[in-house]
């Protein structure tokens, strides 16, 4: 895939005018992104998440063109079962009628796309890097003809979108330039009457292991008479204020969950309070504008952790500090692990997620890990001050996916 990855971006990059216009390559990958079995076991594990707010935030279903929060528990409460395939499944679950799925942020669920993600994404990080870009992976299911939102365009931010086909049918897309498209329509806004549109717009059909690049600025259409499984590899463009605000406002959450409020929630009645006194919340001494580089730089590694993904991947539960003492472990490549060094502590960021660590001896062991060999944890646990500590910190870093466990076979790592 990585070899892969720069041929494929190269050749977009150039026959898209510097991903402005819509283009189509035709099977360019020699080792798939995913294949349909990697997206069957994906809608398993979104049904078996226990962030059941986050899944339905992230999960659209449209039946017979109804776009419905009441379909979602038809795909969160019957996923496939074990070989059942993607047709077999969505003609039983949606009894024959067309259909359409789209979940964003699939990152979280699926550790064969987040990982080939990552990959395919490699040439955008090395020339433009992180946080300018920042990237995130949708898939869109089903046989539902013209995309339910009609000829739309995206807007809020600078997207490209690298949609690929696993199949098992055809897919179309048509864009228009937004002058082109007010000319033909009069306006801006969307059109559920795409059909006449059609000849004077950029089509393209994906046959199954295409990949065509989409300028979502653009107005656009999607059509899918046949059933196909699309993954949209979607990279943004950050404007500095948008890090600015995400960097602020994670630490600030995060500051704030270790402050108990100064107003009990138990009760309604109204309590005194002077609103303009922060004491209680401890903020930090230094200046405003010391605090927000300290909060961007910490955003950075968060996002380095995670090679630019803004969701973070379901953590794997069910392994326990028993399980890894008789294994061995190894990155989760080509996700690297971040760690920052204070006078006091450090902080190890791993897949978007910050760990408060002591410092003593810690930089060795990420080197170690580092360095992407196979480890026997029972070496590297015994060669630190605190073994118990380290086998715990271990463990956490194979819960959150920044290291897999290689050995014994229940583990599930690598999905
Ligand atoms: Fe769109």
């Amino acid at each position: 895939m990585s070899s892969d990855s720069t041929t494929v971006w190269e050749q977009i990059a150039d026959r898209s005018d510097g991903f402005e216009e819509q283009c189509l390559l035709r099977a360019p990958f020699r080792s798939p992104p995913c294949r349909l079995d990697d997206l069957t076991r994906l809608i398993r594990s979104l049904s078996e998440d226990p962030d059941y707010a986050m899944v339905t935030r992230m999960l659209d279903v449209t039946v017979e063109g109804n776009r419905r929060a009441s379909l979602k528990p038809l795909v969160l409460d019957d996923p496939p079962k074990p070989g059942e395939g993607l047709a077999e499944w969505s003609a039983r679950v949606f009894d024959g009628r067309p259909f359409g799925l789209m979940v964003n942020a699939v990152e979280r669920w699926s550790e064969t796309l987040a990982r080939a993600g990552a990959e395919f994404f490699a040439p955008a990080r090395s020339e433009f890097g992180i946080p300018q870009l920042s990237f995130r992976i949708s898939l869109f299911l089903g046989n539902y003809g013209f995309t339910p939102s009609g000829v739309h365009r995206d807007i809020g931010r600078s997207e490209r979108v690298f949609h690929y086909n696993a199949g098992p049918g055809r897919k179309s897309f048509h864009s228009w330039p937004v002058d082109r498209y007010r000319e033909l329509t009069g306006s801006t806004r969307p059109s559920h009457d795409p059909e006449p549109l059609l000849p004077y717009g950029t089509g393209h059909t994906m046959e199954p292991g295409d990949v065509l690049l989409l300028n979502v600025s653009r107005f656009h259409v999607g059509r899918s008479d046949e059933l196909a499984a699309t993954v949209g590899l979607e990279m943004s463009k950050m404007p500095p204020g948008e890090v600015l605000k995400e960097a602020t406002s994670s630490v600030l959450t995060g500051l704030l969950r270790e402050r108990s409020a100064p107003l009990h929630d138990t009760e309604f009645w109204s309590e005194p309070w002077d609103y303009t006194d922060t004491a209680w919340a401890d903020l930090p001494e230094s200046g405003l504008d010391a605090w927000v580089r300290e909060a961007v730089d910490s955003h950075i590694a968060r996002q380095r952790s995670n090679l630019g993904f803004s969701t973070a991947p379901v953590p794997l539960n069910g392994v326990g500090t028993d399980d890894l003492r008789p294994a061995a472990v190894r990155l989760a490549r080509p996700f690297p692990l971040v760690l920052v060094e204070h006078p006091d502590h450090a902080e190890i960021f791993v897949r978007g997620v910050r760990l408060k660590v002591p410092r003593d001896g810690i930089s060795e062991l990420v080197d170690e890990l580092s360095s992407g060999r196979e480890l026997e944890v029972a070496d590297v646990v015994r060669r630190r001050r605190n073994p118990d500590l380290a086998l715990k910190l271990l463990t956490t870093l194979v819960r959150l996916r920044g290291i897999d466990l290689v050995r014994p076979d229940c583990a599930e790592g690598a999905r």
